[in-house]
């Protein structure tokens, strides 16, 4: 057994945002390894969606609570004393956050506020880690970002995003500092900051799902708005792993790991989302696209994650390529649309993963 298996065995864990793309998969991954799941969401509003598709409604505790209602948000985390919060609830969309700016702000900024302060009244959080994203910096020159760059974000999202980030570091400093741990508190906190994610189980209006909705539903031809952005694309698992690192760190009471970390992916992951949708297409070995450039709702050209802290510190680093990552995405959704057994498959590539990560 590998040691983040034997460190969340029992652990009691919240997730925020567990009836999501990447908490269904934490979420699972957390039971694989034998933690006590407890999940704060909104209702699934997709379907198909990985939350109904693993069963996790009877396979965890979860609450169907909005995060922008601090009463009900602080009552479930006194209830459930977590020892470690991971926080994904967010309005995860640049372009949904053009048409609800509000809602977007108030969700990823208040929601994130309002968790940590349940956290901070409960007193025995351990470890959070709050998630956010790689949109969090002022775009620059070289699109290469390192932790300290400055914040930004030019959409909605992005803001809300870099809004959420210094409401972590506000937290860290007046409530939860490293300085003082142990002492006035027993909390440390950091925030986590990784790429365009795509892995099997995402039917969110996203480019991944866009290609695989465009070859297995055929309703319509895939239209790429942003042919020539750069991402940092990641297979899910990637990031979640180093989510889990940092959480154990910062739970053993490591206080230099405060803080915020990015989690990209190698060199070689960094394409064109018109090169990703060719590398899928060749796996399906099927697909075809049109191109219609949106001009109005404006995303970044360009984004690169300088992830050498968490190389350096955490000993994390991908383990999956851009090859391996379409892969493996890949192979879940022909399963999912062949109708064979999901979980079964989503349990064998989180296995495959583990044991990989052992060997590490
Ligand atoms: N998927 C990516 O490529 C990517 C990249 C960078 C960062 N992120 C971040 O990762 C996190 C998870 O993203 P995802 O792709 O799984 O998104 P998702 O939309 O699949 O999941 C979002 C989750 O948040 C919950 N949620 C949304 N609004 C809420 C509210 N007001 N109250 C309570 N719960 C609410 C939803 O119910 C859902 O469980 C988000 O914070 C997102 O910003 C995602």
């Amino acid at each position: 057994m590998n040691d983040l298996k034997i460190f969340l065995k029992n652990k009691k864990i919240l997730i925020t945002g567990h009836t999501g793309f990447k908490g269904s998969w934490l979420a699972q991954m957390l039971i694989y390894c034998g933690a006590d799941a407890v999940g704060i969401s909104l209702e699934p509003k997709i379907d198909p969606n990985l939350f109904g598709l693993l069963d996790l409604q009877k396979r965890m505790r979860g609450y169907f609570c909005d995060i922008r209602n601090f009463k009900k948000i602080k009552e479930i985390i006194a209830f459930e004393k977590p020892e470690i919060i991971f926080h994904l609830a967010a309005q995860p969309l640049v372009r949904d956050s053009y048409d609800d700016p509000l809602y977007t702000f108030e969700t990823n900024i208040i929601g994130t506020a309002n968790i940590l302060q349940a956290a901070k009244d409960l007193g025995d959080v351990k470890a959070i880690v709050a998630i956010t994203t790689d949109k969090v910096y002022e775009e620059k020159i070289g699109c290469f970002y390192e932790e300290n760059d400055k914040l930004g974000g030019y959409d909605p999202y992005s803001a809300s995003k870099a809004g959420a980030e210094m409401v972590i570091n506000s937290y860290i400093n007046s409530f939860f500092n490293p300085e003082f741990y142990g002492k006035k508190h027993h909390t440390l906190a950091a925030s986590a900051r990784a790429g365009n994610v795509f892995g099997g189980g995402d039917w969110l209006s996203r480019i991944f799902p866009d290609i695989v909705r465009s070859i297995f539903e055929k309703k319509e031809k895939l239209i790429i708005r942003n042919p020539d952005s750069i991402r940092p694309w990641q297979h899910v698992f990637d990031p979640l792993y180093g989510y889990l690192l940092l959480a154990k760190e910062l739970y053993d009471g490591k206080r230099e790991f405060s803080g915020a970390w990015n989690f990209g992916p190698d060199a070689k992951s960094y394409l064109t989302v018109e090169n990703l949708v060719k590398q899928t297409f060749d796996i399906f070995k099927r697909g075809a696209y049109d191109i219609n450039q949106d001009f109005v709702k404006r995303e970044a050209g360009c984004l690169k994650l300088n992830s050498n802290k968490a190389r350096r510190l955490l000993g994390w680093h991908p383990v999956y390529d851009i090859g391996d990552s379409v892969r493996i995405a890949c192979e879940w959704y022909e399963a999912f649309y062949r109708g064979n057994d999901i979980k079964q498959i989503t349990d064998c590539q989180i296995d495959l993963f583990f044991n990989k990560i052992t060997k590490i």
